[in-house]
C-alpha cells in the first residue's frame, strides 16, 4: 500500500507543491501557548517565526495582541488545547476576535489535539455535547476552517458549519512501528469506539495483518475509570499494536496490554496519536512504560501534546513522532487550494474514506 511521502525541511515543503505559488505576504501563523516546541517545528519547516501573542492579564484574564499586520492575509491559529484546555480554547477565541478586527481574510483554526472531543454525545440526560459547544464557539468567533489531527470521534465534523479536516495520525506512526520489525501483526482496538481507526491501521499494516478488539467497560458515573473486561481474536505468539486516538490516565491502553501479554502477545507496542499522560494513582503512563514489568514493550506518540523528559529522553522505550511536517502540509493546502484529501488522506484510504 502506498506510504505518505513527508517533507521534513522547508525547501522539500514548497518543492513539493509548485515553486512560487505561495505569497510569503499572503498568510500569517501565529500560535497559543499550547505547544510552543510544535510550533517552532511547524515554523521551521514553512520558513517562517510564528509568534505567540498571549499574555495574562493579573486577575487572571487573557490577553492577546497579534503583532503581525493581518489586512487581507490568511490567518493561521496553531493551538493545541493542552494544557488546561479551557484557558487554550480561550486564547484560540481571542485571536480569531483579534484577526476579525484586524481585517484577516480568513482564520483557521489548527488544532492537532481538539479537547472536549471525547464529549461527542449525550450519555445521560441533561449534559452538554461538548465537543459541539466548542466547535459553536469557534464558529462565533470567526474561524471559517478547522484542521484537526485523529479527532476522537469523525462525527465532530458536523458540529461545525464549515470546512473540518481530520488527518490520522497513523500516517506518522507505521513508520516509527514498522521500523520496529513486526512479526505476524495484530492490531489491537483498545475498546469497541476504536475499531473503526485500528481497521484502518491494520489494512495500512499489510494484508498479514489480523484485528483484534477488547471489550471495555466505562463506569459513567466516574470520569477516567475502564475496565477491559475481554478479548476477541487471538494474539497468540504474535506482536500486537494497541492503537487509540488518544491517552489520557492510560488505563485503557494498559488495560489492553495486560490482557494481550495474558492471551499470549509476543511483543506489545502501544500508539496514539495524543499523549495527555495525565496521572492515574499518582503514576502516569510513561512512568508504568519504563517499569521492568510493565506489559508495554514500546510506547509511540506524536508530538501533538509537548512532553517533558520523561517522555523524549527515553527512546528505548517511549518514542515520539513528529506531526509537524503534516501541519505544513495541511496549511500549504489551504493557501495553494490544493487538496488535503489528495495529499494527506485518499492516498492510502478505502473510497469510502475519502473525502
Ligand atoms: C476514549 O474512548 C478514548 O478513545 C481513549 O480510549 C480514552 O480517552 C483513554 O483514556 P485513558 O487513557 O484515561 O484510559
Amino acid at each position: 500500500m502506498a506510504r505518505l511521502e513527508l517533507p521534513q525541511t522547508s525547501a522539500d515543503l514548497y518543492h513539493s507543491f509548485r515553486p512560487n505559488i505561495v505569497d510569503p505576504e499572503s498568510f500569517e501563523v501565529v500560535t497559543g501557548r499550547g505547544n510552543p516546541p510544535l510550533a517552532d517545528a511547524v515554523g521551521k519547516l514553512l520558513d517562517r517565526n510564528i509568534t505567540q501573542p498571549c499574555t495574562d492579564f493579573a486577575d487572571g484574564e487573557t490577553a492577546v495582541q497579534v503583532e503581525p499586520n493581518l489586512r487581507g492575509r490568511e490567518l493561521f491559529v496553531l493551538q493545541s488545547m493542552t494544557p488546561r484546555p479551557n484557558d487554550r480554547i480561550q486564547e484560540m477565541v481571542l485571536i480569531a476576535d483579534a484577526a476579525s478586527r484586524g481585517d484577516a481574510r480568513q482564520t483557521s483554526a489548527i488544532v492537532p489535539y481538539f479537547a472536549y472531543a471525547r464529549q461527542d454525545r449525550k450519555t445521560r440526560s441533561r449534559e452538554p455535547i461538548g465537543v459541539a459547544a466548542v466547535a459553536n464557539q469557534f464558529y462565533g468567533a470567526g474561524y471559517g476552517r478547522i484542521f484537526t489531527v485523529d479527532i476522537h470521534s469523525e462525527q465532530a465534523e458536523g458540529a461545525f458549519p464549515r470546512a473540518w479536516d481530520n488527518v490520522l495520525a497513523d500516517n506518522v506512526l507505521i513508520p516509527a512501528l514498522e521500523a520496529e520489525g513486526l512479526e505476524d501483526p495484530v492490531v489491537l482496538a483498545p475498546d469497541m469506539g476504536s475499531t473503526k481507526r485500528a481497521d484502518k491501521l491494520r489494512a495500512k499494516l499489510g494484508k498479514d495483518a489480523d484485528l483484534a478488539i477488547v471489550h471495555k467497560r466505562r463506569d459513567v458515573d466516574k470520569h477516567d475509570h475502564s475496565n477491559a473486561v475481554a478479548m476477541i481474536g487471538d494474539v497468540r505468539n504474535r506482536d500486537v499494536v494497541i492503537n487509540d486516538d488518544m491517552i489520557s490516565t492510560g488505563g485503557t491502553i494498559y488495560d489492553a496490554a495486560m490482557l494481550a501479554k495474558q492471551n499470549g502477545a509476543r511483543k506489545v507496542y502501544a500508539s496514539a496519536a495524543h499523549g495527555l499522560f495525565v496521572p492515574k494513582n499518582g503514576i502516569t503512563l510513561p512512568e508504568r512504560v519504563l517499569t521492568p514489568d510493565s506489559p508495554i514493550d514500546k510506547l509511540f506518540v506524536t508530538d501533538s501534546i509537548e512532553q517533558g523528559e520523561l517522555v523524549t529522553n527515553n527512546p528505548e522505550r517511549i518514542q515520539v513522532v513528529s506531526i509537524a511536517p503534516v501541519i505544513a502540509v495541511a496549511i500549504l493546502c489551504y493557501l495553494t487550494r490544493d487538496s488535503i484529501g489528495k495529499r494527506l488522506i485518499e492516498f492510502n484510504s478505502s473510497s469510502s474514506d475519502q473525502k
